[in-house]
């Protein structure tokens, strides 16, 4: 695992674009793994930049989603597909039709589940997962539990992510209360992990781990296993492992 420290969210933003081009330029038929949230943001909008400067071609590119809200439409403006359509795939010459979220309106999870666990089989795991991480560790919408999930699987969400979501809705009785989201067995199948970290609510999320033992009660910690892991944090995120000496 490779750690680098960004002074801020911009740099942050600005490293993780140029690994992602790379990635685009060196396998123009690469499929990505895709995050939503607040963290990617500025990674999106430095890809747009790259491509609105002819710098970069998403024809031939491939996506699949971490994750999405279960019973939200594609069209509400709080679901992940219609995020990732205004955050990055408006704005760049991807083809939709070759970019996958889960369904949030499946009438039946099981189904929506297995559907998408099949796709990923099919793809056989992302040549790049880009992740964001929860301020208990999530990874995906992989909760802290006794377990590690393998596959694809429709999860009650933790009441800490429900009140961190709480900000995109109205009132925090909107915010859906479960969502579909690949599994750890999913995420860790991908060629190369890059995780982006910023800002001091994700101090202790960065710290317990990448500097600690590996459990599910921090779902991100298994990504210390991974052979191919880039974190990106920059100097707040890194915060209290800097306090311990341990980065
Ligand atoms: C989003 C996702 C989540 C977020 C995490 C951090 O697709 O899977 O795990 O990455 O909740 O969210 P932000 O970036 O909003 O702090």
């Amino acid at each position: 695992m490779r750690i680098i420290e960004a002074k801020n969210y911009d740099d942050m933003s600005k490293k993780a674009a140029e690994i992602i081009a790379a990635e685009v330029t060196l396998n123009p038929t690469c499929t990505l793994g895709l995050a939503t949230g607040s963290t990617p943001v500025g990674t999106y909008q430095n890809l747009i930049k790259k491509y609105e400067n002819g710098d970069l071609d998403f024809s031939q590119v491939h996506s699949v989603n971490l994750d999405e809200y279960k019973g939200l439409s594609g069209e509400h403006d709080q679901s992940y597909r219609y995020f990732m359509n205004t955050n990055f795939f408006n704005h760049v010459n991807i083809d939709k039709a070759n970019t996958s979220v889960p369904n949030g309106l499946s009438e039946d999870a099981k189904e929506e589940c297995a559907a998408y666990q099949a796709l990923l089989e099919r793809i056989g795991g992302a040549d790049l997962q880009l992740l964001g991480i929860g301020g208990n560790g999530h990874i995906g919408f992989n909760e802290p539990s006794n377990e590690f999930k393998k596959g694809v699987h429709c999860v009650q969400l933790a009441e800490s992510t429900i009140k961190a979501n709480a900000r995109f809705f109205e009132t925090e009785e909107d915010v859906p209360k479960y969502a579909y989201t690949m599994g750890i067995g999913n995420i860790m199948n991908a060629k190369m992990i890059l995780l982006l970290a910023s800002g001091e609510s994700k101090a202790q999320a960065v710290c317990d781990s990448f500097f600690g033992s590996i459990t599910p009660q921090v779902q991100a910690s298994i990504l210390q296993l991974h052979p191919n892991v880039i974190v990106i944090a920059d100097s707040d995120a890194l915060s209290i492992a800097k306090e311990k000496g341990v980065f």
